[in-house]
């Protein structure tokens, strides 16, 4: 029987630290491109995509998070009486319906593949999504969507994968490429943050990904791998090199930011803001006159 992904991963317990100091008190997920946090783009997604229940693995110190999405009577009502209606609309994106959302905590920040881990009781025995919410991913069809469709063909592991340059193969997974069909690629497993010149392709990982409850099996022995942290993509290999499962790379169309990086979330907050109505003309005359500066400097 063909099986369905209703459920999501959401880890975010990471320390957050190149966005020091403003992660001392502010969660990295809560951060803003233009007025939205990422994490509100991270749900957009997977909504989009059909998942019906959204896992949070957090840490302490995230508690603006679940504040993000719990109800807000007080402000509702203030932007009631002042007719605020377009404002009411944004807010009620934020929505989430009691028992759709749960929170794990992670007591330590082991690694990616321990944050997932985490949240096993949850998952049971069905296929799972992982999203990580610093990947944003500018998409006409959501990534996730994309995937979830390749995914019901293999009934497989899907990673998203996308080309990197050899100098920054090291920064990531990269997949060990078996059969490239195009969109999808078969692979031989991949490897965490390769050492220069040792990248298998230049196919990397990156934040999204389609996994089999065998994956959760290999994270219970709690190997660690790259940086001493236990590893998702090891736990993915194992699933291949132990259990025969496939797991295969997938193209997605669309861009992708590194939000986890400050250059990433610069870049994502002009491409955001200029895609909108209410900014692009202002930000453009912005930029057009940082040019010619810059020209005129020359
Ligand atoms: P990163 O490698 O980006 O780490 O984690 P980070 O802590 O978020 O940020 P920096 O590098 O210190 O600036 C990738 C994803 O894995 C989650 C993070 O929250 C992020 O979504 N993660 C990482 C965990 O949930 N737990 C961990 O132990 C490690």
């Amino acid at each position: 029987m063909r099986k369905k992904v209703t459920k999501a991963i959401f880890p975010v317990a990471g320390m957050g630290t190149r966005f020091l100091p403003a992660t001392k008190s502010v969660p990295k997920e809560i951060m803003t491109l233009v007025d939205r946090p990422l994490v509100q783009y991270a749900i957009d997604e997977a909504r989009e995509a059909g998942i019906k229940e959204f896992i949070f693995v957090t840490s302490r110190g995230k508690s603006a998070l679940e504040d993000y999405f719990d109800a807000a009577p007080q402000l509702e009502q203030t932007l009631r009486k002042k007719g605020k209606t377009e404002l009411l609309d944004i807010l009620k994106k934020t929505d989430m319906d009691s028992g759709e959302i749960a929170y794990m905590r992670q007591a330590k920040p082991l690694g990616l593949g321990h944050a997932v881990w985490c949240a096993r009781r949850l998952i049971a025995n069905e296929p799972f999504a992982v999203i990580l919410p610093d990947d944003v991913i500018s998409a006409d069809k959501s990534c996730l969507a994309q995937m979830i469709e390749a995914f019901e063909e293999t009934q497989s592991n899907i990673v998203a994968a996308m080309e990197v340059p050899e100098s920054m193969a090291e920064a990531y997974g990269i997949l060990d490429v078996k059969e490239d069909m195009g969109s999808i690629v078969s692979t031989k497993g991949m490897v965490e943050k390769p050492a220069p010149g040792e990248a298998p392709s230049n196919l990397a990982v990156i934040g999204r990904y389609i996994l089999t409850p065998t994956v959760l099996q290999k994270l219970n022995q709690k190997k660690t791998g790259a940086g001493g942290e236990i590893q998702l993509t090891d736990a993915i290999s194992d699933a291949r090199e132990e259990d025969g499962e496939e797991v295969y790379g997938y193209r997605f169309k669309g861009q992708r930011f590194d939000c986890g990086s400050k250059a990433g979330f610069l870049q994502a907050t002009v491409s955001f803001a200029l895609q909108r109505d209410d900014l692009r003309d202002d930000l453009w005359a912005f930029i057009n006159d940082l040019v010619h500066a810059k020209e005129a400097a020359q």
